[in-house]
């Protein structure tokens, strides 16, 4: 949008829409003598304080204070900027904004990305409807359950198993090949020049915007022994993987109706609980979950239960998007689920009412966290307790409404039989530790630095133990600062699950331990895991490199001061050396 708006234009913009009418799309308005009124939606309350008036056109809570005109309300209520606002409205009034040469140029580009999605969806839909080759997929999403009007609601395809099946059907449809590349449709070859389709013989499943445009897709393999199981689209700049919640385009009605979201982790679950009419889902897919996820799920909810296979994979899924949904103002609570279950299965097997019934015995998170310990809280050991209290105190310093947060705090205390002040201090502890990890930038050298690298590569490594094999050679246990580094890198290494669960069975090492926790709470960026490892790499070996330069140029001037020549000559070789490197 262009930067600047003419003051008429604006003028005109919050003239052309009616705040009653604006307003009635969010919140039940009754008329009450001149006025509006209805239940304030920035804060609780029983009896109506939230007043609209059409004369003045603003709106005004006697309860909380809260009240501004149209633009106010959608930034308030939504969450938006100012322009974006002002976006809106012109749009909802149809109102056409002036727009600088150089996004219009911006919108052609991302008009063709978004276009190669919607053509690559007809070829993958037109593919699954006809006889050969659809007929193997169509069986699978049969036995799968889907019905068929599932598979036109999330306009489920199949890509067929050829080279080039996609690439010649853009072809036709006036489609350059470099487009679809930077769509993520198709990969270059490695070997020869072009390009070749990336979605082969696989179910696809179009990931959505808001605004329900397709911006990518997720591929999943016919038989489970291929690999891997799910291929995604990249990122590109009409899909941002952190920024988008999978099925949120059909579900937002419904999460804000019920002011709240069941939050599950894969495609195949939101689909299925759907279908089964539990309709305010959104799945995090293809990523982990991010904070923008969790930003934008403030926009339409304020509680989330979190329903995750329930495995250590799905724990740790758990203790990692807490955080990031409590600082965002979000309530949280933690649906169960038997061992080896998931939600997609669950509802197939035991029907609809089964999961209202789990939805409605989800379990508060503190609740979740007490009960889910191995042991009692009383007889675990005093470094034990105090992990899982810190962890819980850091948690609740991500709150940032006090009032909530002294609720939680005293919540925790209640629950852990503990003294209130303990909780208190721990939060003012963890929350003046840096939080350290990898989304932050390798302070300047010191040995601290390493070691925070250090922890983000372990972080990484934590949430996919194989790419240990990727880095082969470019990582050994020497290159860890830290007895404890060294050992949690070593238990990785041996293989198997590398949840913060399994890891901490695996050592007796009580500073390991809370090392363990410590590294599992660090939030992940949201860039491709393996890219976030190498840049990890990349820092640390610098930062190494410098200590030793730093090293050796102190050894060098002391072996000066005392004449050693022989010495500061091969340590200047060292140095030198290093320096070219
Ligand atoms: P089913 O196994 O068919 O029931 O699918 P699911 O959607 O339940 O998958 P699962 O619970 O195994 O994984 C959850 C989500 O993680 C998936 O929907 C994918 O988004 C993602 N995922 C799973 N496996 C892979 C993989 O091999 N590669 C990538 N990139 N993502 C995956
Ligand atoms: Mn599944």
């Amino acid at each position: 949008m262009a930067g600047y708006l003419p003051p008429e234009l604006i003028d005109q913009i919050r003239d052309s829409n009616d705040i009653v009418d604006l307003i009635s799309e969010y919140v039940p308005l009754k008329k009450r003598g001149k006025n509006f009124v209805g239940l304030c939606p920035f804060h609780s309350e029983k009896d109506p304080s939230f007043n609209v008036s059409p004369d003045k056109q603003t709106f005004y809570c006697f309860g909380c204070g809260e009240g501004g005109n149209v633009f106010s309300f959608l930034m308030k209520h939504e969450k938006l900027s100012f322009p974006e606002a002002v976006k809106l409205l012109a749009k909802r009034a149809n109102i056409p904004l002036p727009k600088e040469s150089f996004d219009k140029k911006r919108e052609e580009q991302l008009d063709k990305l978004y276009y190669a999605n919607q053509v690559a969806n007809q070829y993958f839909l037109k593919n699954l409807y006809r006889e050969v080759p659809g007929a193997k997929a169509r069986r699978y999403l049969k036995r799968r359950g889907f019905d068929a009007e599932t598979l036109k609601l999330f306009s489920i395809g199949y890509a067929p198993p050829e080279w080039e099946g996609l690439i010649n059907h853009a072809r036709m449809k006036g489609i350059e090949p470099k487009i679809l590349s930077q769509a993520g449709l198709t990969v270059p070859r490695t070997e020869a020049s072009g390009f070749y389709d990336r979605f082969r013989d696989r179910i696809t499943f179009p990931i959505f915007n808001l605004s329900g445009k397709i911006v990518g897709f997720g591929g999943r393999v016919l038989n489970d022994k291929d690999e891997p199981k799910y291929l995604n689209s990249p990122e590109t700049p009409i899909y941002q993987k952190g920024k988008l919640l999978y099925g949120l385009n059909l579900s937002k009605d419904e999460v804000r109706k019920k002011r709240s979201a069941i939050l599950v982790e894969g495609y195949i679950d939101l689909i299925s609980l759907y279908q089964a009419g539990i309709r305010n889902v959104v799945a995090s897919s293809g990523t982990a979950f991010t904070q923008s996820q969790a930003r934008l799920l403030s926009r339409y909810a304020e509680k989330i239960f979190l329903f995750f296979d329930a495995d250590s994979a799905g724990q740790s899924a758990t203790f990692r998007s807490v955080d990031l949904l409590f600082s965002e103002g979000l309530e949280v609570l933690v649906v169960s689920l038997e061992q080896g279950g998931d939600p997609d299965s669950f509802v197939r097997e035991s029907g609809p009412e089964a999961v209202r019934e789990r939805i409605k015995n989800a379990k508060p998170y503190i609740d979740f966290r007490y009960e889910s310990l191995e042991q009692d809280f009383g007889q675990l050991s005093i470094t034990e307790q105090e992990m899982v209290l810190s962890d819980l105190a850091e948690t609740a310093g991500k709150i940032t409404e006090e009032i909530r947060k002294s609720l939680f705090i005293k919540k925790i205390a209640q629950r852990f039989k503990v003294d209130e002040g303990i909780i208190f201090k721990l939060v003012s502890k963890t929350s003046k530790k840096i939080s350290g990890g990898v989304k932050t930038i390798p302070p300047p050298i010191t040995s601290s630095g390493e070691e925070k690298v250090e922890r983000g590569i372990l972080r990484i490594l934590m949430e996919d133990g194989r790419l240990v094999k990727k880095i082969a050679g470019g990582l050994s246990t020497e290159d860890f600062s830290t007895a404890e580094h060294r050992e949690i890198f070593q238990l990785i290494l041996a293989g198997g699950r590398v949840s913060p669960a399994n890891l901490l069975n695996r050592t007796d090492n009580e500073k390991t331990k809370e090392l363990i926790v410590q590294i599992a709470n660090i939030d992940l960026g949201s860039a491709e895991l393996f890219a976030q490892l190498k840049d990890h790499l990349a820092a640390l070996h610098r930062l190494k490199k410098n200590r030793r330069m730093k090293e050796l140029k102190e050894e060098i001037q002391r072996s000066l001061q005392i004449g050693d020549r022989e010495t500061a000559d091969r340590l200047t070789k060292e140095f030198e050396k290093l320096k070219k490197a």
